[in-house]
């Protein structure tokens, strides 16, 4: 788990996003549903993420607390996705004044509005966000049972530099992954 860092206030931002809702909605309801965008998290935000996160994960979860944190820490980008009121899914990546690379500390697709390339564009979106902060690289590790995240991974030009045995809680090995960015 990360260490908690000072704060500051971070600014608001949202991004339209091109999302085809299938999956999570029925056809007649489609037209009514808000468009699906991405923003930067608000403290208000953090029961909802804090309920992704947890439905999405056994072990090594982020708290409440630490979720608080990242939302105004100055070296955190902790962006969602939302669709209205709803919480679709969230990212978390992080960087440190001693290293060049980003990491991705978290990410997580509510089940309903998995599949339907939400990972992709958080990730992205995160991806660019760090570069525009300085960072070169951004580095993460993953479950090697998770296949699925580590083809979202590959996916967007991640690759295996490392592994880390028993890394996770539950004693599963990581694989470690990094991007040029
Ligand atoms: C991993 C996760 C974030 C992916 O988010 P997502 O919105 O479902 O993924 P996307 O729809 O953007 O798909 C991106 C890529 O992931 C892979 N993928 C997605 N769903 C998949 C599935 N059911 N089976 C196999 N690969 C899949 C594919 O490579 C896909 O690319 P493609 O659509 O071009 O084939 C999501 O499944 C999730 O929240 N999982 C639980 C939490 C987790 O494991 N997080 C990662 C921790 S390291």
């Amino acid at each position: 788990m990360p260490i908690l860092l000072a704060k500051q206030h971070c600014v608001l931002r949202e991004f339209s996003v091109n999302f085809q809702k299938r999956s999570f909605m029925s056809s007649s309801s489609r037209s009514a549903l808000p468009p699906v965008r991405l923003r930067r998290a608000l403290i208000s935000d953090v029961p909802a993420l804090f309920e992704v996160e947890h439905t999405s994960f056994d072990g090594d979860q982020l708290s409440a607390r630490q979720l608080r944190h990242w939302v105004d820490a100055p070296n955190g980008i902790l962006l969602l996705a939302h669709s209205g009121a709803a919480v679709l899914g969230f990212c978390l990546v992080f960087s440190r004044a001693d290293s060049p690379a980003a990491r991705l500390y978290s990410i997580a697709i509510s089940r309903a509005a998995r599949g339907q390339g939400l990972g992709k564009k958080l990730l992205r979106r995160a991806e660019a966000l760090a570069r525009e902060q300085g960072s070169a690289s951004m580095r993460l590790e993953v479950a090697a049972s998770n296949h699925v995240a580590i083809g979202l991974y590959q996916k967007l030009g991640y690759h295996i530099f490392g592994h880390k045995p028993g890394y996770y809680e539950d004693g599963q090995d990581g694989i470690r992954m990094q991007k040029a960015l």
